[in-house]
């Protein structure tokens, strides 16, 4: 595995294994990296020929308030793990490569970027997606795999591939989960050991709506009220929203289907966990709860 940090070495590098006839997968990371990363990279290696992993903490994502400067970072860690998955290149740049001067330009989404997520996080899926088109357009994968533990974000890179005619195919992995069902996430890091007992509302709530589901309930209020009660009866779990939508356009739905996906926020102290179950597809970490 290889390590380069400027763009110039990430075109050489993608250039030699395209040559050699093979297809370019692309995983975009944050760094700190756990098993729902690393779960990523062992997709892109099933189906692409060359995988490449970017690590890089994005400001331009970060409202001014959130956590940019504490975002946790372990580049040699990071290295080590994606080695052993098989990633052939890590693309780890400085802020000065990616961004060498303000931009004039950047990939604005719309209203689907205005909803859940979007509410508490103006210019979040802004800064997303311009750095996710940037990488598109300097590694040019065939392929890149994003994690469905961030539905929206998934939802808008797919949107943003079509709208803008990017020829990059967009494959959505599941959440990996620890063993009491809390999604992984490098912010679970911030968690109490009390803070973290009141977290496990979230998957206990989402696997409730699962249940629920299962056993014929198919009234959308009905589903979201009872992953709200769990939540609120936890304590110390602040909902920021509950929201039972179309995993096609995040719309709200008033009856529930296969396609339907029950989002959530909430924070627990400062820190501020996302979770979703999509209601007709098999998550075996929320099943273990049930
Ligand atoms: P980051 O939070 O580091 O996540 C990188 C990728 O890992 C995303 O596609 C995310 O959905 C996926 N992921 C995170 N936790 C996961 C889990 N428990 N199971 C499965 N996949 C998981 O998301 C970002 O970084 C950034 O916004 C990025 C796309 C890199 C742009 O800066």
């Amino acid at each position: 595995m290889k390590l380069v940090k400027t763009i110039s070495e990430v075109r050489a590098e993608v250039g030699r294994a395209r040559s050699s006839g093979r297809s370019i997968g692309l995983v975009p990371t944050m760094g700190f990296l756990h098993e729902g990363h690393l779960s990523l990279a062992d997709r892109c290696c099933e189906l692409a020929g060359y995988v490449v992993m970017s690590i890089y903490v994005n400001p331009l994502q970060f409202g001014p308030s959130e956590d940019f400067d504490e975002y946790p970072r372990a580049l040699e860690r990071d290295l080590a793990l994606a080695e052993e998955r098989g990633v052939d290149l890590v693309f780890a740049p400085a802020d000065r490569e990616l961004y060498p001067t303000e931009l004039t330009v950047t990939v604005a989404p719309r209203r689907l970027a205005d909803r859940l997520c979007g509410l508490s996080r103006p210019g979040h899926f802004e800064g997303v997606l311009t750095v996710v088109g940037k990488l598109f357009g300097i590694v040019q994968p065939d392929l890149a795999v994003f994690g469905q533990k961030d539905f929206q974000q998934a939802v808008l890179i797919q949107k943003m591939v079509i709208d803008l005619d990017m020829p990059v195919r967009v494959e959505v992995a599941p959440t990996v989960r620890e063993a009491d069902g809390i999604a992984m996430s490098s912010r679970n890091e911030y968690l109490s050991a009390d803070e973290r007992r009141r977290a496990l509302s979230i998957s206990r709530g989402l696997a409730g709506a699962l249940r629920s589901f299962r056993s014929g309930e198919r009234d959308a209020a009905m589903i979201g009220r009872g992953v709200l009660q769990t939540m609120e009866e936890a304590g110390g779990v602040d909902v920021e929203y509950v929201e039972v939508v179309s995993a096609d356009d995040l719309e709200p739905v008033q009856q529930a289907d296969e396609e339907t996906v029950v989002v959530v926020a909430a924070r627990v102290g400062t820190t501020r966990l996302i979770d979703n179950a999509r209601l007709g597809a098999p998550d075996p970490g929320l099943a273990r709860l049930l």
